[in-house]
């Protein structure tokens, strides 16, 4: 373990929010209520995610734990598009999942979530994972995994193959992206000026969990006000 500072000003481990983009059905629900329960199993019944929703989740990386907030939302164009700007307001890492029995959902990534990406974020900024879903089906893959490996080399990500239902490398996942987020959050600290040896917190009066629904035409009742993060 590093000797570099682990915590906040209060003591309490560093939030940092992170989100997941991709298509509707690649599982980013799935891998979400796997990380944060992981013994119930997978529900196949599963309804599409109509707005936001997000979860925090205590995690270890070899600095220490971090707490995470992940945002998980619709992956449908008409919810998509009206949230990605809050979506994307103060994350610090994105998980991008495809579904690696469907060749659609993973030339999405290129065709239209990197463009979402570079659109509403400043992507460099933002530590990247790509997640290839549902590895348990290996009779139905369409996309190989050096397919995969070949658009991490382009992008500048890691690459990780899931799969909510068995809970393979679900936990991995998630401890990787964080991982490199702290350590990019301790060494900005490290760097600057006066470097006090407590980390900032990045996202703000968390809540457990919370949820911001949209209408059919894609507008939010809460517009935002559920979430002490936004
Ligand atoms: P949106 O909310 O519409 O964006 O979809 P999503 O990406 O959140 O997908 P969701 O988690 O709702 O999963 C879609 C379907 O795939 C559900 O029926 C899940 O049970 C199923 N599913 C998710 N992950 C896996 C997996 O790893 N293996 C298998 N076999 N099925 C999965």
């Amino acid at each position: 373990m590093s000797g570099r500072a682990t915590s906040t000003p209060g003591g309490k481990p560093p939030l940092y929010k992170i989100v997941m983009l991709g298509d509707s059905g690649v599982g980013k629900t799935s891998l979400v209520a796997r990380l944060t329960n992981p013994d119930r199993p997978l529900n196949h019944d599963i309804s599409a995610t109509m707005g936001i929703e997000f979860d925090t989740q205590m995690l270890d990386t070899p600095q220490g734990k971090v707490k995470a907030q992940i945002w998980d939302t619709a992956g449908q164009e008409r919810f998509a598009r009206v949230l990605l700007p809050t979506y994307f307001r103060k994350a610090k890492g994105v998980i991008l999942v495809y579904d690696i029995t469907n060749a659609k959902s993973f030339e999405s990534l290129s065709e239209r979530w990197m463009a979402q990406l570079n659109d509403h974020s400043n992507a460099d900024d933002l530590a990247k994972l790509l997640v290839g879903n549902k590895s348990d089906l290996e009779g139905s893959r369409e996309v190989t995994a050096e397919k995969a490996s070949a658009f991490c080399q382009e992008y500048g990500m890691e690459f990780l193959e899931t799969s909510a239902k068995s809970g393979d490398n679900v936990l991995t996942a998630f401890e990787k992206l964080i991982g490199i987020v702290h350590d990019r959050a301790l060494n900005a600290q490290s760097k600057s000026k006066g470097g006090s040896n407590a980390l900032p917190k990045t996202a703000e009066k968390p809540a457990e969990s919370d949820t911001v629904k949209l209408d059919d035409d894609g507008n939010s009742a809460a517009d935002g006000n559920a979430c002490g993060a936004c």
